[in-house]
């Protein structure tokens, strides 16, 4: 698994998709750039996301809020005083981790380790292999199990608020320095993730403010100008995509953990009581459209919050099968009128909406979609990242991206430099270029750049040889069966557009 973890991240710098931030001075820790094609997957994603939240709805609109917000905000919404995580250094090799990381990772291991075991055993006995046995007989594989199932459990019920728990089950475990060996460990310590900045030039006059950790309070203080604005009704949503800002401690997780990172979030307002069904209803919804990329139904699952944060009344998390376990990618959570009633409350401004169907005044509840762009990036990348066995007996790299994301759609290359295919092919990239991103390429034999774009997850590669010159048809070869097709280039935006579109 860590090699599949390598191989995304080497693959992701050699076709331009994701380049370690300002790495010619060594890089910035957890900061990363989308290159050429990992800006292209990047918007496409968000385009999807965006296209099922908010054109698809009629009762959800958008939002582009401000980074910046005025600092009172931090304080109603409770993350000056509670957006903390526990922190623990390692006196030897002063190392600092996330204390409930440290414990979460050391427990994926230990089932990862019994995986192992049952795959072991899976392939000694083959046909006879009984798992259900296996895993409630073997000692070894009982008691992993039994640990990790005790380990979740403990993290779920909110554990980790309690320093000391923290702290006393590392000790337990016999939890090491995971590059180091060291299991000398200082106390667990609160440590806030806000980053601060200033607004105005003078010492005296500058104001202290936050870059946003999560994009949803600049939501909440513009609920009642959309509403307004907009004549909406309730229920309904607004769904905003952008950058947020977390100080965090991390270890090499790539893009699942950043510091600068994205997120799309939809806060649905809803009647006070009708939200545990607008709950249910989101978190199906959501589940439905990860499920529509076709990345695996077995991919994904749900965790429900047996803990609650202190505005929640439910939440669960979609989880997904990420090369390092399965880890959270989006969060629903039913909010109640915790925000809202809290930046009434701040700001001595009323933020309630009159419904005429009830005739009544009233802060309406909050139901929110929470997920993260990066994450999905790396779900997505991670998982099209196949190596395969072709009938040659030799490999291929292929990037099975769902051809509604891919960056390039189809790439143009002519079968040789010369005799005029290279003028057919821009032809017909000048007038394909109108509907869908497509890439020339004309250097190294056409299997070779077959392999480029197989590399790159490009759906499509078309070829112009010689017999185009006679009759105005080219190859149209498919990334994932490799099989290709004589057609008229008059079919091609016909063909290409039935498997890109969403
Ligand atoms: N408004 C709710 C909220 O921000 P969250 O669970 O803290 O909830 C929501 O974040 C999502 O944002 C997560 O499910 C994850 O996908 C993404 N996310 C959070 N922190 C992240 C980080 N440091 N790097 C990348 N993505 C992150």
């Amino acid at each position: 698994q860590e090699d599949i973890f390598k191989n995304v991240v080497s693959h992701a710098k050699e076709y331009g998709f994701i380049f370690p931030s300002s790495e010619v001075y060594d890089g910035l820790s957890a900061v990363y750039d989308y290159a050429q094609n990992g800006v292209e997957l990047k918007k496409n994603i968000r385009e999807y996301w965006w296209k099922s939240m908010v054109q698809m709805n009629d009762n959800i609109v958008g939002l582009d809020a401000a980074i910046l917000m005025h600092p009172t905000t931090w304080k109603a919404s409770g993350h000056v005083d509670a957006f903390n995580d526990p922190l623990i250094d390692n006196k030897d090799s002063k190392k600092r981790y996330r204390a409930d990381v440290l414990v979460e990772d050391f427990a994926e291991k230990i089932n990862q380790k019994a995986q192992k075991e049952i795959e072991k055993a899976r392939a000694r006995f083959g046909d006879a292999f009984n798992e259900e046995e296996f895993v409630t007989t073997n000692t070894r594989v009982v008691e992993y199990l039994s640990k990790y199932k005790e380990i979740l459990s403990r993290l779920a019920k909110g554990m980790t608020d309690n320093l000391q728990d923290v702290k006393a089950l590392i000790e337990e475990l016999e939890i090491a320095d995971p590059e180091t060996g060291s299991k000398n460990w200082t106390d667990v310590k609160q440590f806030n993730l806000m980053f601060g900045t200033k607004l105005g030039a003078s010492a005296d006059s500058a104001m202290d403010l936050y870059l946003r950790p999560e994009t949803a309070q600049g939501i909440f203080v513009n609920f009642l100008n959309v509403q307004k604005s907009g004549r909406m009704k309730v229920p309904f949503g607004i769904a905003q995509t952008g950058k947020a800002f977390r100080n965090e401690i991390v270890a090499r997780q790539f893009i699942f953990r950043m510091r600068e990172f994205e997120q799309m979030e939809m806060q649905f307002f809803v009647r006070p009581g009708e939200e545990m069904q607008w709950y249910h209803h989101w978190k199906e919804t959501r589940l439905k459209w990860h499920l529509s990329l076709g990345l695996g139904k077995e991919n994904y699952r749900f965790h429900d919050h047996e803990k609650l944060a202190h505005y929640a009344n439910a939440a669960a998390d979609i989880e997904f099968n990420f090369p390092f376990g399965f880890k959270e990618l989006e969060g629903i959570h039913s909010r109640t009128d915790f925000d809202l009633k809290a930046h009434e409350q701040y700001s001595g401004r009323k933020l309630q909406y009159f419904d005429p169907e009830l005739n009544e005044n009233y802060v309406p509840y909050v139901v929110e979609t929470s997920v993260g762009l990066d994450r999905m990036f790396l779900a997505v990348f991670a998982t099209s990242l196949q190596e395969e066995t072709l009938e040659d007996g030799s490999t291929r790299t292929v990037l099975k991206l769902p051809a509604v994301l891919a960056p390039t759609k189809a790439a143009v290359l002519p079968l040789v430099k010369k005799d005029g295919l290279p003028d057919i092919a821009k032809k017909i990239i000048d007038d394909l270029k109108w509907d869908f991103n497509v890439a020339y390429d004309e250097k190294d034999a056409v299997g070779r750049r077959y392999r480029r774009q197989d590399a790159l997850g490009t759906p499509f590669c078309i070829t112009v040889d010689h017999q185009t010159i006679e009759d105005e048809t080219v190859t149209i070869r498919h990334r994932d069966t490799m099989k290709q097709d004589r057609v008229k280039i008059s079919e091609l935006r016909a063909i290409i557009e039935d498997e890109v579109s969403m």
